[in-house]
């Protein structure tokens, strides 16, 4: 039976990794794609805007040689992660350590794969301030490093709507609330509400405040940066073509369709 969530009681990071976060499959595109690039495996991952460190924890434990450091500025999710991501780890938590540190403060130990996921990396709105944020990482990675950043983009996503996903258990509904978005500045404020079948609702339970960045500005900005390739990963399609299959290939050629989440990868 699945558990029943109601609003009063539900933590919303338990809500939050099940919803939005697939940190196994992204373990996987990190270091398939590091092999793909280097023809060897990498070691050591560093993950920016970590909020509960879920996606390195997943990395520790892909290989006994793998470590990881982790930066967030909010205490609150990392003290969320250590208890219920990394603790549960045992002796392999060794090998991961936690920051509570801008994401632009410099690396402990040079990484193989640096990322940013979840789009956290559009808080940084003005050029300038994402042009630093991709010249400080170009200069930390390991020699052969890769900076991996997914970000979402197609007309849907610059519209002000609300998209409902009911969990395949039927738990409860993500709901991701594209509250207001400004066309002049790509500015958006963004939402995560929680629905349950009792009719309760976690309300704003995470809420974002960003600029939406387009896929072709944010290759430009890398480059300009210093990486010597910005490339991207498209998701391939089911065979009725319709939906995505989660399998994400080197592509200079797109669908036009109504949204889609792609992966940049930048090569030192
Ligand atoms: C959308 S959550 C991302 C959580 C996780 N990375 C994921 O993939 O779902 C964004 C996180 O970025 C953090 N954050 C915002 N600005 C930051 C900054 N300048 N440096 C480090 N972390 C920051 C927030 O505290 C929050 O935990």
């Amino acid at each position: 039976m699945p558990k029943k969530f109601t609003a009063a009681s539900a933590d919303k990071y338990v809500l939050y990794q099940r919803a939005v976060q697939s940190a196994d499959q992204d373990v996987d595109f990190l270091i398939d794609t590091y092999k793909e690039l280097r023809g060897r495996k990498p070691r050591h991952l560093r993950e920016d805007f970590c909020g509960t460190c879920l996606l390195s924890s997943y990395w520790v434990q892909a290989n006994k040689n793998n470590t990881a450091e982790t930066y967030d500025i909010d205490p609150e999710p990392l003290t969320w992660g250590l208890k219920n991501n990394i603790e549960p780890l045992g002796k392999k938590a060794k090998r991961l350590t936690q920051y509570q540190e801008d994401a632009r403060n410099p690396s402990r130990q040079a990484p193989d794969v640096r990322c940013a996921q979840n789009f956290s990396y559009w808080v940084f709105k003005k050029r300038a301030e994402m042009l630093d944020y991709f010249i400080g990482v170009q200069n930390d990675l390991a020699k052969d490093g890769i900076f991996i950043i997914d970000l979402h983009g197609g007309p849907e996503s610059i519209q002000e709507l609300e998209e409902e996903t009911v969990m395949t258990d039927k738990s409860f509904t993500y709901v991701w609330d594209q509250d207001a978005i400004n066309p002049i500045t790509g500015e958006a404020r963004l939402h995560i509400h929680f629905r349950f079948p009792d009719g309760t609702e976690l309300t704003d339970a995470f809420t974002y405040d960003w600029r939406l960045w387009g896929l072709p500005e944010l290759r430009d900005l890398l480059i300009d940066a210093g990486f010597s390739s910005a490339n991207c990963y498209w998701e391939g399609t089911d065979e009725d073509g319709e939906s995505g299959d989660g399998v994400f290939t080197q592509s200079e050629v797109g669908d036009a369709c109504l949204s889609y989440v792609a992966y940049l990868v930048a090569t030192k």
